[in-house]
């Protein structure tokens, strides 16, 4: 599958260029390489590319926020002058931040497009969660710098990328706005100079030349079209028009030479991750007590009960379904003794099944002193969070088994781990017409969350009060 190579714009300083040469850039890639896809989008609250590249009058309602929403990068873009594709802008983006889930989320979207070619995306100067995700998804970000300071805060993009695991190297510097009148005594003649020596000095890799400060290329967005023009057909015989192509000729080879891998990459780790998680989620299954963890019904074959109850202990060495009915008996006998009516009865069974897909039950037993043991039974919300609960002491002769099912004492002993613990934890969710969705990567990781946040209680709850006991109120 083709993928784009991408080339990301990116510092933290505003006004040192970085539009001019995303959108020059695009135009002279395809002055450079007639066949060459190019693609371009900003995520800058402006709308300079709208400007240079829209043909006509703008009839897209679509725009670059839309790349977080789960549509195609291909369904977003806009056939522009120049033979140069682009996403239009949006000046609200802020509004679509919350759309962006991780880092990585540009770049899935992007690998799974059509997009060809090179895609060139300018950002804004900020490190954002779309300058972030930018500059996660590309081969090549090229920062321009016009003095020391904007060379000063290109470590924090520096930092970026190391922090994801990737190599310093992909960033190159390019010395932008560069006043040629101003010359030094001294071994750096000119800001040029001082400013590649600086960025060598430091680390980085630069691209040779510089794009020069040029009255012409200044004015080329103010004219009575409000239009703004590229430099290859209005500022054409200005230096920059030269600086450019050689910059174009540097870009296009490393396209050349490197290709897009970045995607690449990211698309075979998302397939990676996928195997992963099919694989683990199958693990959990073999995993599955192959009973009901109260009567000995065996877990039918395709799928387990509707409406079962998923059980695991602390340390996930234990894990199964319980039927549905079989659990409430077994509470209702060994728990809720006092509940005799049948309408009492009836809103028990409506309690616990409540937190179907919204929340959770929590048993926890601590055994005393003279064969007697605690219970404590909470209903938790989806996050964890206790609602309600009931606390009752239970002595162990006084339980029977009930019709070939297990009491509650056994039911706990079963549950045990192998590690010594003061009080037994087991996590129950009630699951719909799905049951093993609980064992899938997302639905079980939220499991998980829910389980560790429930045994960090725990242990602040021992802290805070060793003495007091569970407390008594009622189970609703
Ligand atoms: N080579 C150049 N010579 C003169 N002015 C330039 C040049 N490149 C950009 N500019 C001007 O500098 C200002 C900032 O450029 P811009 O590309 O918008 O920077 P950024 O995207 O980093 O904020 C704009 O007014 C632009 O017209
Ligand atoms: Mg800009």
């Amino acid at each position: 599958m083709a993928r784009p190579y991408i080339i990301t714009i990116a510092s933290e300083k505003g006004g040192v260029g970085k539009t001019t040469l995303a959108t020059n850039l695009a135009i002279y890639l395809k002055a450079l390489a007639e066949d060459l896809p190019i693609t371009l989008f900003s995520f800058d609250n402006h709308f300079t590319v709208d400007q240079m590249f829209q043909l006509g009058k703008a009839t897209s309602q679509n725009h670059v926020g839309q790349l977080f929403t789960g549509l195609k990068a291909e369904e977003l873009i806009v056939m522009g002058q120049y033979g140069v594709n682009y996403i239009p802008s949006n000046s609200q983006l802020f509004d679509y931040q919350p759309e962006i889930k991780t880092i990585e989320h540009l770049a899935l979207t992007l690998s799974q497009s059509a997009l060809e070619g090179v895609l060139i995306i300018d950002t804004s100067p900020v490190l954002d969660h779309y300058t972030r995700n930018a500059l996660h998804a590309a081969d090549r970000v090229i920062v321009p710098i016009k003095d020391a300071p904007s060379l000063e805060n290109c470590r924090h993009i520096a930092e970026v990328l190391v922090n994801q695991g990737r190599s310093k190297t992909l960033l190159k510097i390019l010395p932008c706005l560069i006043d040629t009148r101003i010359h030094f005594s001294g071994p750096f003649r000119n800001s040029y100079q001082l400013l590649k020596a600086y960025a060598i000095n430091r680390g980085y890799r630069c691209y040779e030349g510089f794009i020069a400060k040029s009255p012409k290329v200044e004015t080329l967005g103010t004219n009575p079209s409000g239009k703004i023009y590229p430099v290859i057909t209005h500022a054409r015989n200005t230096d920059v028009h030269l600086q450019l192509t050689h910059l174009a000729r540097q870009v296009y080879l490393e396209y050349l030479e490197q290709g897009p891998t970045r995607l690449n990459e990211v698309a075979n780790d998302l397939f990676e991750q996928t195997e992963r998680f099919v694989q683990q989620s199958s693990d959990r299954i073999t995993k599955l007590q192959s009973t009901c963890l109260c009567c000995d019904k065996p877990l039918p074959e395709e799928n387990a009960w509707p409406n079962a109850y998923y059980l695991e202990n602390s340390n996930s060495s234990y894990c199964g379904f319980i039927e549905d009915e079989c659990f409430f008996e077994m509470l209702l006998r060994d728990c809720y003794r006092e509940l005799s009516g049948t309408e009492q009865q009836n809103l028990l069974r409506e309690i616990l099944a409540s937190p179907t897909n919204t929340g959770y039950l929590l048993l926890q037993k601590t055994q005393m002193a003279h064969e007697t043991a605690r219970i404590d039974l909470y209903r938790l919300d989806q996050q964890g969070e206790k609602i309600s609960g009931r606390s009752i002491e239970i002595r162990e002769a006084k339980l029977l088994k009930h019709r070939g099912r297990i009491n509650l004492m056994q039911f706990f002993s079963k549950a045990e781990t192998d590690i010594e613990e003061e009080t037994q934890t087991l996590l129950v969710q009630r699951m719909g017409e799905n049951p093993y969705g609980i064992l899938e990567h997302k639905a079980y990781l939220e499991w998980l969350t829910v389980f560790n946040r429930v045994q960090v209680d725990q242990c602040n709850d021992r802290d805070a009060s060793q003495s007091v006991q569970g407390s008594d109120t009622q189970f609703q």
